[in-house]
């Protein structure tokens, strides 16, 4: 008999009676979201003290290094642990070589992370150049092409050794967002070279060319001044593309696989979930997160319980871990529950 065929109908079956009260609902919840599930994103900048809003995301800053250590001070007052590094730098560049410094704010900022918090939190750091570069593509850029586009190979040794450079100043897990070719090998073999064999990669395998990262690049100060991504983040109506983008990862060594965003591809995580048994990681991005924002704000819904069930619909999903700019509002309501 097909094992999804109901235990006889009504009113045998009443499925009502394991609603009946909370405590009941409770014990038959088969998902749950918890806090070790969630990663605060950080936007650092230079500075001593810099605290600045970012107006397309109310609650969201740009942080000064010293601020960072007070921002994860918070985090961890609420039970978060797990944070992922971006970085703004005083001035671009066509290359973007700044972000290869030793002495680069990010690089800056995991120094003071590491130095105030030692193993207790764990920092991703996200590897790409678009932050870096003044035309706010991922990379260096080329006319191979016959038009000038984001060069692939030129960027992977480039990504490689921003990756060793993050490792060396105390990334735990590099997370790669500029969805080139050949990226994951590329950086496994430049991490292991330089004597970084242990550091996990968490690949933004599958990011699609979204309209929801707006905000975002207001808060990284990085939208493409030509054009788009278009050209290597994936078409919003690929599936199967999705699949073979899963497969080159962990064909390459990939230890943790992302897709984002989270909201509107909630097929695509519970697809990749289906087909590979390491870590999925949900990205709840910039433009689902100032939607809820926008909308609580006009006191059209309820911002606790929206958010709560969008992050355990995206558990539901298949996703493991979430990125999420209501990290620590979430982690918040879970621990008043
Ligand atoms: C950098 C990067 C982006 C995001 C994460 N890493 C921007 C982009 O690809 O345009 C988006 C995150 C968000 O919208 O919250 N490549
Ligand atoms: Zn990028």
């Amino acid at each position: 008999m097909d094992p999804w065929f109901p235990p006889g109908s009504f009113p045998q079956s009443r499925p009502r009676r394991l609603r009946h009260n909370p405590l009941l609902r409770a014990m038959v919840r088969q998902t749950r979201l918890s806090v070790d599930d969630l990663i605060e994103p950080i936007f650092l900048r230079p500075g001593t003290g810099v605290r600045n809003p970012v107006s397309s995301m109310p609650g969201v800053f740009q942080v000064s290094p010293d601020m960072a250590v007070e921002q994860v001070r918070g985090a961890l007052d609420v039970g978060i642990k797990a944070f992922l590094l971006f970085g703004i730098p005083p001035v671009k560049d066509s290359r973007g070589d700044c972000a290869l410094e030793d002495d680069n704010i990010v690089q800056v900022g995991l120094r003071a992370l590491r130095d105030a918090f030692g193993d207790s939190i764990v920092i991703v750091t996200d590897e790409c150049f678009c932050e870096y570069t003044d035309h706010g593509h991922c990379g260096i850029l080329s006319e191979r092409t016959g038009r000038l586009d984001l060069d692939n190979d030129a960027n992977l040794t480039r990504l490689a050794a921003q990756c060793v450079s993050h490792a060396r100043a105390g990334a735990d897990i590099v997370a790669p967002s500029g969805m080139l070719d050949g990226m994951i090998g590329a950086i496994r073999r430049g991490l292991d070279a330089a004597g970084y064999s242990h550091t996990p990669i968490m690949s933004y395998a599958v990011k699609f060319a979204s309209a929801y990262y707006g905000p975002f690049r207001d808060a990284a100060e990085s939208p493409p001044q030509f054009g788009d991504r278009g050209s290597y983040q994936m078409d919003p109506g690929n599936r199967d593309e999705a699949l073979r983008e899963l497969a080159l990862d962990l064909g390459e060594g990939a230890d943790m696989v992302m897709v984002k965003p989270a909201l509107a591809y909630l097929d695509i995580v519970r697809a990749v979930r289906e087909r590979c048994t390491v870590p999925v990681v949900a990205y709840n991005v910039s433009g689902e997160y100032a939607m809820v924002k926008a909308a609580a704000a006009q006191g059209w819904i309820d911002e606790r319980r929206v958010v709560l069930e969008t992050l355990l619909g995206m558990r539901r999903a298949g996703a493991d871990l979430i990125i999420s700019y209501h990290a620590r509002d979430a982690a918040r309501w879970l621990e008043s529950r």
